[in-house]
């Protein structure tokens, strides 16, 4: 297989990252692009010389691509997932993976069944920033790490948002499953551990859609780092910036970008460099065409996006019922 032959269901705003990724890799023939809303497909059309198609089955018939990535609506993931396994293309599918647990169950036992490979786009793990950290925390030098500090702040109910982001039915929830999930994500990935008991406490205040706006968790990993998480969406000032406090030292992620080291002895952050690590979307397209053709394991299985989501279950858990709860997968 030396051109992996791809398409992607589902032509919104994250679509416009894969599709760059694919179109810059010589190893990736681009062939089409499906959705319901027909501006969407002709743009795509015009920028990347792809077929398109309405149904997305109908494309995957047609086309008999190797991988789909597929970029749609949370509520969908499951069925999406499923369907393109049993045609025996290889996934690649947006965070989060699903609804629930129940559905990632069902979506892992689908890929295991028809022996292709499922991926979740949990594509921080190919920040350069976030790459440059975990070899610094799993180095040692800093010593162990204690806790994380995470804050997400931003407006999640802008008017560009689209509407099934808010519509619980259809996300599965609001600032927890979208942008807590990468705050998850950051906790679990960089501290080569999974959260096993959470703590937390939401609120509903937006003044569009049905899902939570806030969010206040207390974390705890089965390496006994603890860490507590604010999420804040209700037009607060943007931030977005992580801190793992260690026994001999401090990093601080700040955006997606950037990460400085306090090494414990010269008083102040210092900017790491990075700039020598490729751009997120081409590393992450990259590991997958790795995965595809040479069987190399995968820095974003579904096994792991299972476990992001069975974390969010936690919360929603915790906040109906006031307490702490397990995580359980
Ligand atoms: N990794 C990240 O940082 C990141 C950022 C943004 C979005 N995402 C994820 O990507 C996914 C998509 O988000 P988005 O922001 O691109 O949403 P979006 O609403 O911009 O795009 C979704 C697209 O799916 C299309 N669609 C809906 N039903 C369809 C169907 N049955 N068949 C074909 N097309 C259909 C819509 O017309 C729309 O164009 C979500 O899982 C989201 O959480 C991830």
């Amino acid at each position: 297989m030396n051109q992996i032959r791809a398409v992607i269901v589902g032509a919104g705003a994250i679509s416009e990252n894969h599709l760059k990724a694919m179109q810059v890799s010589s190893r990736t023939e681009l062939l089409a692009v499906a959705d319901l809303d027909q501006q969407r497909l002709d743009r795509c059309a015009a920028a990347y010389s792809v077929r398109t198609y309405r149904d997305y089955k109908a494309m995957i018939r047609q086309e008999r691509p190797d991988v789909v990535v597929i970029t749609l609506p949370h509520f969908l993931h499951k069925e999406a997932v499923i369907w393109c396994a049993e045609q025996g293309c290889h996934v690649l599918v947006e965070k989060p993976m699903a609804m629930n647990v129940q559905e990632c169950r069902e979506m892992n036992e689908a890929a295991a069944r028809n022996g292709v490979i499922l991926a979740v786009g949990h594509m921080q793990h190919y920040f350069p920033s976030m790459i440059r950290a975990r070899e610094i925390l799993r180095s040692g030098r800093l010593g162990k790490v204690i806790m994380m500090n995470d804050r997400r702040w931003c407006n999640y109910f802008h008017p560009d948002r689209p509407a099934w982001f808010l519509e619980r039915a259809k996300s599965g929830g609001g600032i927890v499953v979208n942008l807590g999930s990468h705050s998850l994500d950051k906790l679990q990935w960089l501290t080569d551990s999974r959260v096993d008991k959470v703590k937390a406490s939401l609120t509903y205040y937006g003044d569009r859609g049905d899902v939570e706006g806030s969010a206040n968790l207390f974390l705890e990993t089965t390496e006994g780092v603890a860490a507590s998480v604010s999420l804040c969406g209700y037009g607060q000032l943007y931030l977005n910036e992580t801190e793992f406090l260690l026994t001999g030292g401090q990093l601080k992620l700040l955006g997606s970008d950037q990460l400085r080291i306090y090494d414990g002895h010269s008083g102040e952050y210092e900017a790491v460099d990075t700039s020598d690590l490729p751009e997120t979307f081409t590393a992450q397209w990259e590991d997958m065409l790795n995965a595809v053709q040479h069987s190399s394991e995968l820095g974003i299985s579904a096994e792991y996006g299972q476990s992001i989501t069975a974390v969010v279950e936690a919360i929603y858990r915790s906040h109906a019922t006031g307490r702490e709860q397990a995580v359980t997968n």
